[in-house]
C-alpha cells in the first residue's frame, strides 16, 4: 500500500526539481549544446533516475518510512540517492568499491552511519560484482530493505524518458546527433527513446571507454568511475544505438581539459569522455552544422584528485606524452630516422625479432628504397589512425576498371574516408548494432555445433576449411538472411578468399575466384531485389529499410557490403586459427582454459595481441604530418604495423609472453579510430562460442604442422590449412 505522507513528499520534491539549462558550447564545426545536469541537487545527471525509482516504488508501496534503501554505487547514483532519501526521511547504506573519489565518500559518511566499501574485484566482473555481493548481504541484515538496482530498473530508464528527456525536447527545436555516455544504460535508453520519438532521424550515439564490456569490448583495469561497466547492463537492450564510440581513458582525461580550457565546464570523467568522442567523431567534418547535444553529466569536482591532478594523470601514464592506456614509459621516446634498413624476413621467429628491433629502433621509420613510411610504435600508430584527415584510405588501393573484384569497391568502407565514410558507417551500424549481434548468440552456437558434429569422433581433422571458415561464413550467410543453397556458395566462396591470401596454394587460381566472384555479384543481385519485394527480420532486409539523413542505401553498396563482411570478416576464421596454434605452443595455457573457461574472453584478446591476424594496414599520406615527432610529407605510403604496435614494450609488459589473462590488454588487433572493426562484437562472441564447444568437447588438441600450411606472417598470421590432432570426449 502507498505510504501517502511520503507519496506527498516526492511529489512535492518533483515540483522544486527544475529543468538543467541547455547551454550552446562554441564550436567550429557544429552547433553543440551541453545539457548542464552538473547543476542537480545531487550533482548528477543520477538525480532524474534516483527520483523515479524511489517514486515508482513509493507509488506502489515498496518503500515506505521504515524503510532501508541498500544499494552499489560508486559515486553520483549514491549521491543522488543520498539527498532524496534525506528528503524523504528514510534511511541509505551506500555500497561502493576502491574507485570512488574521495570527496563523495567523505559527503556520504558524513550523511549516513552506515557506509559499506568493498575491498577486491571478482574475477572479470571487476567491482561492481563485488558490490552487488555486499548489497546482498546488507540487504539480508536490514529490516525493510530496499534495493533499486539501478543497473535493471526500468524506473530509471523512465525517469531520463519523462523528465531528462522530455527537457531536451522542450529545449530543443531540431536535434541530429545525441551522444551518451554509458554505464548503467539506464540513461541512454531512456533518453535514446525518447529523442527517437520526438526527432526525426536522429543519430544516438553511445561512448563507451576503453576496458569497459558494455559494447563488446575486452575487460580491463580502468581508474576512473562514472562511465563504462564490467558487466553488461540489461538495460543497455532497451536503448535504440545508432553508433558507438570508445575512448580510452587517457582520451578521458585530456576531453575534461578541454572542455575546461575551451568553455570553462569543470565536468567529471564521463562527460569528458563525451566531449572527446563527439571532437573526434565530428574532427573532418565539412558542410552544413549537424545538431548535436550532449549532458554534462557532472561536475569535476570530485576529480580534483585524480582527472585535474597533474601528478595523479603524469602517475597513471594519462597524460598526452602517455600515449596509450596504462602505458608504461620505457624504451623509446622519440622516433629517429633510420639509416639502416633491412627488408622483412619471411621466417615467422625472425619476423617477429625484426618488428620488435624496428620498434625499439624507431617507432616511426622511413624506408631508404622509397616504398614510403613505416609505423611500428603504438602511440604512433594510434597517431596514424586516428586521423583520416591526413592518412587516407581511399587513395591506399587501386582496381582495374572491369576486375570481378570492383564487387569489392561499392559500399566499402575499407577503402573510404570521411564523410562518405562517416554517411555509410553510419547507416550500417544503425542496423549492425551491439544488441542485434547479442541476439545472434543461439544461431552461433548452432552453426558452432553442425560444424563440430561433422568432425567430431576423427582423430585429425582439417580445422580450417571443415570447421573455421565454415562456421564464420555460415554465420554471417545466416545473419543475412541467405537460404541454405546461397549459404553453401558463400562457404565455397570464403574458401576462395583464404586461398587467395596464400599465394602457394594449389587451389589459388585467380580465374576461378573471379568466376566465382561473378556468380555470387548476380546471385546477390537475384538476392537482394528478393528481399525488396519480400523483406524479413534479416541484416540485409535491415539494410534495406536504412536510412540516414534521408539516404538509402543502393542495390552495389548493399552487396559491396556483404562482400566486405565475408571477406573482413576471415579474420576471424584466422583468429580462430591463431588461437589453437597459441594453445598448441603453450600447452600450459590450454590446461589452464580447460579448467577455467572464464578466461575464454581474456585469451581470446590476448591471441589477438599475441599472433595479430591482421599483420599491417595501409593508409597514404594526403597532406603533411608530424607523427613521432617525424614528418610525413604529403603522397607516400604509409604502412601501420599493428603486429609491432602490439608488442611495443612501452605499452605492454613482456609481450614476448602469452599470457592468458593479461589485464589491461589495449591491443589494436582490430584497428583504431573511424576504421575500427565493425564486427568486433560478432568476431569476438564466434571466436568465444567456437574455442569454448571446442575444448569442452576435446580432451587433447595439438597441431601437426608438416601437413598444415602456415600463411606469410609479413601479410598475415594465420593458415589456409591446419591439421589438427585431437582426442574426443562424451560431451556432445
Ligand atoms: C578477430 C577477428 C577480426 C579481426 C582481427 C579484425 C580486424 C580488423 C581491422 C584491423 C580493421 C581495421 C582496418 C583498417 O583500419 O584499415 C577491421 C575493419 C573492419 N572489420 Fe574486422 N576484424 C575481425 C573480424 C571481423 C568480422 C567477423 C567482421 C564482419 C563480419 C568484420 C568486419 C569489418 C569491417 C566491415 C571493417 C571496416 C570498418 C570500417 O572501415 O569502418 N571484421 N577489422
Amino acid at each position: 500500500m502507498t505510504d501517502v505522507v511520503l507519496w506527498e513528499r516526492i511529489e512535492a520534491m518533483r515540483r522544486e526539481m527544475p529543468a538543467t539549462e541547455l547551454r550552446r558550447l562554441p564550436h567550429p564545426r557544429i552547433e553543440l549544446y551541453a545539457k548542464m545536469e552538473l547543476t542537480n541537487p545531487g550533482g548528477s545527471t543520477k538525480d532524474r533516475a534516483a527520483y523515479w525509482i524511489l517514486r515508482e516504488a513509493i507509488r506502489r508501496g515498496e518503500i515506505t518510512r521504515r524503510t532501508t534503501v541498500v544499494e552499489s554505487s560508486s559515486g553520483n547514483f549514491a549521491l543522488s540517492l543520498s539527498w532524496l532519501c534525506a528528503r524523504l526521511g528514510i534511511q541509505l547504506v551506500p555500497v561502493l568499491d576502491p574507485n570512488v573519489n574521495g570527496a563523495t565518500e567523505r559527503t556520504l559518511r558524513r550523511t549516513w552511519d552506515r557506509v559499506e566499501k568493498v575491498e577486491g574485484p571478482v574475477g572479470a566482473g571487476g567491482f561492481l560484482l563485488s558490490r552487488l555481493d555486499r548489497v546482498a548481504e546488507v540487504m539480508k541484515e536490514v529490516d525493510h530493505g530496499y534495493w533499486p538496482d539501478q543497473y535493471s530498473n526500468t524506473d530509471g530508464l523512465r525517469g531520463h524518458y519523462e523528465l531528462t528527456g522530455a527537457e531536451l525536447a522542450a529545449a530543443l527545436p531540431r536535434l541530429d546527433y545525441l551522444f551518451v555516455g554509458i554505464s548503467t544504460g539506464a540513461t541512454i535508453a531512456g533518453l535514446s527513446q525518447r529523442v527517437t520519438r520526438d526527432y526525426a532521424g536522429v543519430s544516438v550515439v553511445a561512448v563507451d571507454v576503453a576496458g569497459s564490456v558494455i559494447l563488446g569490448g575486452p575487460p580491463s583495469r580502468r581508474y576512473l568511475p562514472g562511465i563504462g561497466s564490467s558487466i553488461r547492463p540489461p538495460l543497455i537492450d532497451q536503448a535504440t544505438i545508432t553508433e558507438s564510440v570508445i575512448v580510452s581513458e587517457r582520451e578521458e582525461v585530456a576531453g575534461c581539459h578541454d572542455l575546461l580550457r575551451e568553455h570553462g565546464v569543470l565536468a567529471g570523467g564521463s562527460t569528458g569522455c563525451v566531449y572527446a568522442a563527439i571532437n573526434r567523431y565530428f574532427a573532418d567534418r565539412q558542410g552544413p552544422a549537424p545538431v548535436v547535444a550532449f549532458l554534462c553529466a557532472d561536475g569535476g569536482e570530485p576529480y580534483r584528485n585524480t582527472i585535474y591532478d597533474p601528478a595523479w594523470v603524469d602517475a597513471h601514464h594519462l597524460g598526452p606524452a602517455a600515449g596509450a592506456t596504462a602505458a608504461s614509459t620505457k624504451g623509446p621516446s622519440m622516433a629517429t630516422p633510420v639509416t639502416e634498413w633491412t627488408s622483412p624476413p619471411q621466417d615467422e621467429a625472425e619476423f617477429v625479432s625484426w618488428l620488435d628491433a624496428r620498434c625499439a629502433q624507431a617507432p616511426v621509420q622511413c624506408s631508404p628504397k622509397q616504398d614510403g613510411w613505416h609505423v611500428f610504435g603504438y602511440a604512433e600508430a594510434m597517431e596514424v589512425l586516428a586521423n583520416p584527415g591526413a592518412f587516407s584510405s581511399a587513395t591506399a588501393v587501386d582496381l582495374p576498371e572491369g576486375s570481378a573484384f570492383q564487387l569489392f569497391r561499392e559500399g566499402n568502407l575499407s577503402w573510404m574516408d570521411p564523410p562518405r565514410h562517416r554517411q555509410l558507417r553510419g547507416l550500417v551500424s544503425r542496423v549492425f548494432t551491439p544488441r542485434y549481434v547479442a541476439g545472434l548468440a543461439p544461431m552461433i552456437e548452432a552453426c558452432v555445433e553442425e560444424y563440430l558434429a561433422a568432425v567430431r569422433g576423427r582423430p585429425r581433422f582439417e580445422y580450417v576449411n571443415d570447421f573455421a571458415s565454415p562456421v564464420v561464413a555460415t554465420v554471417v550467410a545466416r545473419m543475412l538472411g541467405i537460404p541454405s543453397q546461397g549459404q553453401e556458395l558463400f562457404r565455397a566462396w570464403s574458401g576462395d578468399l583464404l586461398s587467395l591470401i596464400d599465394p602457394g596454394s594449389k587451389s589459388n587460381s585467380l580465374k576461378q575466384v573471379a568466376r566465382r566472384v561473378r556468380l555470387m555479384a548476380a546471385y546477390l543481385h537475384e538476392y537482394l531485389a528478393r528481399r525488396r519485394r519480400n523483406p524479413g527480420d534479416d541484416l540485409t532486409s535491415a539494410l534495406v529499410r536504412a536510412e540516414l539523413d534521408g539516404e538509402r542505401l543502393s542495390d552495389d553498396e548493399i552487396i559491396g557490403l556483404i562482400a566486405l563482411l565475408l571477406s573482413t570478416g576471415q579474420a576471424a576464421t584466422l583468429t580462430l586459427v591463431n588461437a589453437v596454434i597459441c594453445l598448441d605452443r603453450h600447452p600450459a595455457a590450454m590446461a589452464r582454459l580447460r579448467g577455467d573457461p572464464d578466461l575464454l574472453g581474456p585469451a581470446v584478446e590476448e591471441v589477438m595481441r599475441y599472433r595479430n591476424q591482421t599483420t599491417r594496414v595501409a593508409r597514404q599520406s594526403v597532406r603533411e604530418a608530424t607523427v613521432g615527432g617525424q614528418t610525413i610529407p604529403a603522397g607516400q605510403p604509409v604502412t601501420v604495423w599493428l603486429a609491432a604496435a602490439n608488442w611495443d614494450r612501452r605499452v605492454f609488459d613482456r609481450p614476448e609472453v602469452f599470457q592468458l589473462d593479461r589485464s589491461p590488454n589495449p591491443h589494436l588487433a582490430l584497428g583504431y579510430g573511424i576504421h575500427f572493426c565493425l564486427g568486433a562484437a560478432l568476431a569476438r562472441q564466434e571466436i568465444v562460442v567456437a574455442l569454448r564447444r571446442l575444448l569442452a568437447q576435446t580432451s587433447h588438441l595439438s597441431v601437426d604442422y608438416e601437413a598444415s600450411r602456415l600463411l606469410d606472417p609479413r601479410l598475415i598470421f594465420g593458415a589456409s590449412e591446419l591439421t589438427v590432432v585431437a582426442r574426443w570426449t562424451d560431451e556432445a
